[in-house]
């Protein structure tokens, strides 16, 4: 990114407000800010990543894992920062740190209309392996699953 000063990096607990704010202006069921800090309290499970811009938070994404199992459970950028490639720079340290991690997947569920994501996933390697009917609410609609593969001897299944 050629816009100065932008860094990705582990939430920390004063994080927390402006990640609820995050949420709620992008979610239909945003999470509280206690929830939010909960995650970045138990770093052995969850690994929440902000992208701040001259020290101004413009996107986070969320990971769950569990052995070598990854689930990204969130991303989200505000709207004035997208297209710029902030989510591509959160998702690409994501996999960094998850391959760190030991992980041998990151999977996650996106709506089918959600062009916006599924651009941005498909794009940096994510294929579609299953299908969750009526998975969300408000609106109502089906979940993509979406899976990549991080370690070299499954890269044939991408
Ligand atoms: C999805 C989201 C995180 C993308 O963040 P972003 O910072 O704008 O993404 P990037 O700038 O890194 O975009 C990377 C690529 O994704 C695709 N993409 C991003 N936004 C797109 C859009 N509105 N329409 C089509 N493709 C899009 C493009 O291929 C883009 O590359 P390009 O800009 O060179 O064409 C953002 O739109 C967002 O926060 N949406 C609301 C929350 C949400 O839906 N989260 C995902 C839940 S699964």
């Amino acid at each position: 990114m050629s816009r100065g000063t932008v860094t990705v990096a582990p939430a920390v607990p004063g994080d927390g407000a402006e990640l609820a704010r995050l949420e709620a202006a992008c979610f239909a069921h945003p999470r509280s800010e206690a929830a939010l800090r909960a995650e970045i309290a138990q770093p052995e499970r969850y690994l929440l990543l902000v992208c701040k811009w001259q020290g101004q938070m413009e996107g986070y994404i969320g990971l769950e894992y569990v052995l070598d199992e990854g689930y990204i459970t969130d991303l989200a950028v505000f709207s004035k920062y997208r297209r710029h490639g902030v989510g591509t720079a959160l998702l690409r340290e994501l996999e960094r740190r998850g391959r760190e991690l030991g992980l041998r997947f990151l999977t996650l569920e996106v709506r089918p209309s959600n062009a916006a994501a599924l651009g941005l996933y498909r794009g940096m390697g994510y294929r579609e392996e299953g299908r969750r009917r009526d998975f969300y609410t408000d609106p109502r609609e089906d979940a993509l699953l979406l899976t990549k593969y991080l370690k070299n001897d499954n890269t044939e299944r991408i």
